[in-house]
This record gives structure tokens, sequence and C-alpha cells, in this order.
């Protein structure tokens, strides 16, 4: 691959995600791991080393702001039982719980390696992932540190998300009790460790009240944690308002959302998170993007696979046709949404998710044309070459004509 400095080079469409519109072929230059220019190629600077994605499509490195990676087991029959009508309830978290608490560090670290593999080969620069199976301190602090432990391993850029109210344990008297050994023993515990950028709540019926939220996502901010809720999922509970009140990061799924919630995120900085997998999933409705996006919300697309909802890895192409195909977004909103409203969910909004001078060099070159083969494709796009922060993450060999080379740029 080529040394930094090096070009980046193509005659096809540039989704920064705005649409390049200069001359062509257009180019990157990539230095020190960044976008340093960016430009027709007739005014680029000279460098050595040059690669020419031809017509491939490309756009940023990918956001995937919400995953649930780390835990063991299966649950593909309490889908198939619900899908037949039985009730979604926490007892499904329960038993992935009992399955991940049963598994060794070497099971889970390796499962949660698996996973962020899937996503980097489909286009994923950045992930977020959740704790959210052990509720415990023991086990919550050990799927945090088998997390930091699995991305180590690999160049995907990962933020931790401590999700230990994501039900409560059979082992915890109430969802009182159990929010207090959230709020005054695990997430001091967690904050000590540095072991995770943000807290997350599953606000919802039968899962943590509003109460119970903000008292834990409070304590949260005050050891100086990133705040992001699970918001008006299965119910219209108010969550999307306690996200904008408290200044939440981000609020995610929202699929009960209303007029009203519309509105509060709107007079709000907080990003809705739509997640069209497990919507479709749960057949509970579809969040309102289109109201959102009108309203001028920052809206981001991720994936939310986990053990129970939505179980595949490597999905966010297709969720990007998701978006578009079935929360009415335009394609442009649609990949928008997967970058930079990616990046804004998880407060990294200066230095990923867009290819603008200055920002992290995170680029794919898609074995496509046009982000119209997101919406055509669901979900069989796939990346020709991923870099992150400049350096060669993942490559595909494809006997595709517009299959990319590196050319030495000599005289
Ligand atoms: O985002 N809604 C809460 N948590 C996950 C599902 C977790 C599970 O069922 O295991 C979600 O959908
Ligand atoms: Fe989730």
């Amino acid at each position: 691959m080529p040394a930094d400095p090096f070009l980046v080079i193509g005659r096809g469409r540039l989704l920064r995600p705005k649409p390049y519109d200069g001359p062509l072929p257009w180019a990157i230059l990539v230095r020190d791991g960044q976008i340093a220019w960016l430009g027709a190629r007739a005014d680029a600077p000279e460098t050595e080393a040059i690669t020419d994605l031809a017509d491939a499509l490309v756009t940023p490195g990918l956001v995937n702001a919400h995953t649930h990676p780390a835990f063991l087991g299966d649950r593909s029959d309490e889908a198939a039982a619900r899908l037949a009508g039985a009730p979604y309830t926490g007892g499904g978290i329960l038993r992935t719980v009992a399955a991940t608490r049963a598994g060794s560090d070497d099971e889970i670290r390796a499962a949660i390696e698996d996973r962020l593999r899937a996503e980097l080969a489909s286009g994923t620069t950045t992930i977020e992932c959740k704790s959210g199976y052990g509720l415990s301190t023991t086990e919550e602090l050990r799927a945090l540190r088998l997390i930091g432990e699995a991305a180590a391993e690999l160049p995907i850029r990962v933020v931790r998300t401590f999700l230990g109210a994501h039900a409560v344990p059979p082992d915890a008297g109430s969802m009182d009790e159990y929010t207090k050994v959230v709020a005054e023993e695990i997430l001091p515990a967690v904050a000590a460790g540095e072991l995770a950028e943000f807290c997350d709540v599953f606000c919802d019926r039968d899962f943590f009240s509003l109460e119970a939220s903000e008292r834990i996502l409070r304590a949260a901010a005050g050891l100086g944690l990133g705040i992001r809720m699970h918001a008006d999922q299965l119910t219209r509970s108010g969550g999307a308002e306690l996200a904008a009140r408290l200044g939440a990061t981000s609020a995610d799924h929202l699929e009960q959302l209303d007029a009203a919630g519309v509105a509060a995120l709107a007079g709000s900085s907080t990003v809705a998170t739509l997640l069209p997998g497990p919507a479709i999933v749960m057949r509970g409705g579809l969040p309102p993007a289109r109201p959102l996006l009108d309203a001028g919300v920052t809206v981001a697309l991720a994936s939310d696979a986990n053990a129970g909802t939505f179980g595949a890895w490597g999905a966010m192409p297709l969720v990007i046709g998701l978006g578009a195909t079935m929360l009415g977004m335009t394609m442009q909103e649609a990949v928008a949404a997967a970058t930079t409203g990616g990046a804004a969910a998880l407060g990294l909004a200066a230095r990923k998710g867009a290819l603008e001078v200055g920002a992290d060099a995170d680029l794919v070159a898609w074995d496509a044309e046009h982000e119209g083969a997101f919406g055509l494709n669901l979900g069989s796009v796939r990346p020709l070459q991923t870099w992150i922060g400049g350096t060669l993450a993942g490559a595909t060999s494809m006997a595709r004509s517009a299959r990319p080379h590196i050319e030495r740029n000599h005289p």
C-alpha cells in the first residue's frame, strides 16, 4: 500500500457525504492519517504514490452508532415465537445474560472480534459497542474490558457504552434497588476504570422508568460520561423529552415517537438515531424519519445488532437501504445518516463521517457506481477498499472493471 502521504483519485461519484461536483478526476491527499487536501486532480499536490479508484462510488467510512456485541448464546427461537405473536419481555435479555455470564473471557472476546470483523468487512470504520448482558459490577466491567481487548486487535475505531440498565437482573430485588446499584456501584467503577465513553439506559415500560433513567444518566454525566438512551421504542414513554432535557448526545429507536416528541428533539442538540433493523423484526412500527428530518433534527442510521431483536453483523449497507426504502429518506440522506449522522451521535462530528480537510482519512470505495445501489441491492453492496486513518484496513479482490489499483507516479 502507498506510504503516507499519498493521493486517492477517482472519476466516479464522491459523497462527502454531499456529492463532490468539481472537475474530474477528483483527488484526496492523505497525510498523517488525515485528509490534508481535496479537490480536482489537476490542482492536487504531487505525491509519490497514487491509488486510482476509477469509477467506484466513494463515501466516508460508515459509522455504526448503536450495537450490542458482548454476548453469547442464540435467541432465534425467541424471534420465531415473537413473529408468531409472543410478546417481547425482559426475559429474552435475561436468557442472553445467563449464556454470557457462563462464557469464558476467550469465548466472549472471540465473539466480539468476529462481529467487529464483519462490520469492518462491510464498510463500518467506527462502531459504538454497548455492554448490557452482564448486569452486575463484575460482569459489566468484564464486558467493557473484553470489548476493549477485541477492539485492540482490529483497525476499526470502537466507542464503548455502559448499558448496565438494560434489564433488571433476577438477583436484584426490584428496578429501584438495581437502579441504585447501577448509579452508585457499577457506574463509578466503570468511570474509575475509564472503561466507557457513554452511558445508555433502556427507558421503556417494564424496563427502566423515566425516573430511574434520569437518576442513572445524571450520575453518569456527573462522572464525566456522555449520555444516550434507548427511547420510545416499545411504548411512547417520554424518553425523547428526557433525552432532550438532559442534553443526551443521542436518543435511539424512537419507533413510537409522535409530533410532540419530534418537536422536543428539534428544540435540542440530541441526535435521533434510527434503527430500521429491529423496527422491522419487531413489527412494532417504524420511526418517523421524514418528520424528524423535516424538523431539522440530525438523524443517524445504525444497525442495533444485538442478541434478541436484530442479529445481523455487517448490515450497515442494508440499514442504509432500509433508511431509504422503509423510512422514506432519500438515498443521500440515508448515506449522510450512516456517516455524518453516526459521527454526530457519538460526539465525533469533527473527525469522523465526512471527507473534509482535517478529518480522519476513513473512506470506503464501494463495488457500486451510485448510492442508489444501497436501495436497489438491499444489503449486497460491498466495499472494494476501506481506509481507516489513512491505512488500508480491508480490500477485496473483485473481478470488476472499476477495480482499484495502485500506480506509481514516476516521471
Ligand atoms: O436495542 N431495546 C433494548 N435492547 C436491544 C435488544 C436487546 C435484546 O433483546 O437482547 C435493542 O433492541
Ligand atoms: Fe439497542
